[in-house]
């Protein structure tokens, strides 16, 4: 596949895998996407999984015409996208790996090498000149590891931008970008939001018409559409208006109060409800949906004195994401201590920015009239 003249795709598509980066589902697999820029000397960008070495090292001799590759650039050592550096450096003894000071670090430790004789170790706006690409690197520390560089080609104005911009999904399934790219960033990236910030403003300096991410599509038109939601989505700022309603619940008890309230609020014209069970949905999409709306409701049964686990689990992701600038409200249940409404906001009592509701919903096992009238109130409130 031809991304410019000289840019080839020499990528994987992965349906095997049940589980990316050992907990995220994948229904539609996983892209592992590598390049190769013909020029008079000729660069290899990042390899893939370890699984699919072959069909890769197939791929980029098919892509070389006949030729050898001069460099293998190492934008990122996390193994989806470095377990072939061995591989490669054996099939191809002259060929220089360049990559950040930090990533030889790692290859040291992955591979027990770090090729100290066939390396270039760059550093911020260091180039590489390959005749008519020049490659410029750019530190993208913590997008997603620290020893990430990202790449720019002003010759063809292509950013190679690892894994940002990437998402869940093979390239061979069609599916709407942002949904997959969401939870992928979250799920990934979503600690990291300072860093990414940061790598957009390096980015805004460059005339960019590209993008070659290490998962998911070349990104080619509407960049901006793409560029403005990783600025929504690292400045944490409420992408839509909606509530999402995330409920653990043991009898269905709580479920009960957590479809209650999902009905009033739409009853209330509230634009977007999302109900999320947490024991039995995907947790990145509920971690997603969370970070993508401005109001989230949590609604946990008291267990063992403390929430049910799977809300536990959920705040731990939100917490640990730097779940920030929302409001918050809460249903708890309880036959005959509840604390769960307390222990939920206790998790949170970091999280910079809430906004907590004034009513909390308490049930004493079931729906009762009380309960009722303060779910009201609650819709009334979040719709206000
Ligand atoms: Fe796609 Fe952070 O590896």
């Amino acid at each position: 596949m031809h991304i410019t003249n000289d840019i080839r795709y020499i990528g994987v598509n992965d349906h095997e895998t049940d589980l990316f980066e050992g907990q995220y589902i994948v229904p539609n697999g996983m892209a592992y996407n590598s390049y190769l820029i013909l020029d008079e000397k000729t660069a290899v960008m990042d390899t893939v999984d370890r699984n699919f070495r072959d069909e890769w090292l197939e791929k980029l001799e098919s892509a070389l015409e006949g030729g050898t590759p001069d460099y293998l650039v190492v934008q990122h050592m996390e193994p989806d996208h470095s377990a072939n550096i061995t591989a490669f450096m054996e099939k191809y003894p002259d060929a220089v790996v360049a990559a950040s000071a930090k990533a030889f670090d790692m290859m040291k430790n992955f591979f027990g090498t770090d090729y100290a004789d066939r390396r270039i170790i760059v550093k911020e706006n260091d180039t590489l000149e390959l005749g008519k690409h020049t490659l410029t690197f750019v530190t993208a520390p913590m997008v997603h590891w620290p020893e990430v560089i990202v790449t720019y080609d002003a010759a063809d104005k292509v950013l190679f931008s690892a894994d940002g911009f990437g998402k869940f999904g093979a390239l061979d399934a069609e599916e709407d970008w942002a949904c997959e790219a969401r939870r992928y960033y979250f799920g990934i990236v979503g600690k990291y939001g300072a860093q990414v910030q940061a790598l957009l403003r390096k980015a805004a300096k460059l005339d960019i018409q590209k993008i070659c991410p290490l998962h998911g599509p070349v990104l080619t038109e509407d960049l901006g559409y793409y560029i403005g939601l990783y600025d929504t989505w690292s400045s944490y700022g409420v992408e839509s208006e909606g509530v999402v309603i995330a409920y653990a619940s043991v009898y269905g008890n709580t479920k009960a109060a957590a479809e209650l309230l999902a009905e009033k609020l739409s009853e209330k014209g509230c634009e977007k409800v999302v109900l999320t069970d947490l024991a039995r949905s995907d947790m990145a999409e509920a971690v997603e949906d969370a970070f993508r709306y401005g109001k989230l409701v949590l609604a946990s049964t008291t267990y063992n004195g403390d929430v049910f686990p799977f809300m536990r689990e959920f705040i731990n992701h939100l917490t640990e994401r730097n779940f920030c600038n929302r409001t918050v409200a809460f249903i708890e249940n309880g036959s005959w201590a509840p604390t769960a409404a307390r222990v939920m906001n206790k998790m949170l009592e970091n999280s910079k920015n809430l906004t907590f509701a004034e009513t909390t919903v308490q049930l004493r096992s079931s729906l009762s009239d009380e309960s009722r009238m303060q779910i009201e109130a609650l819709a009334e409130e979040l719709c206000r």
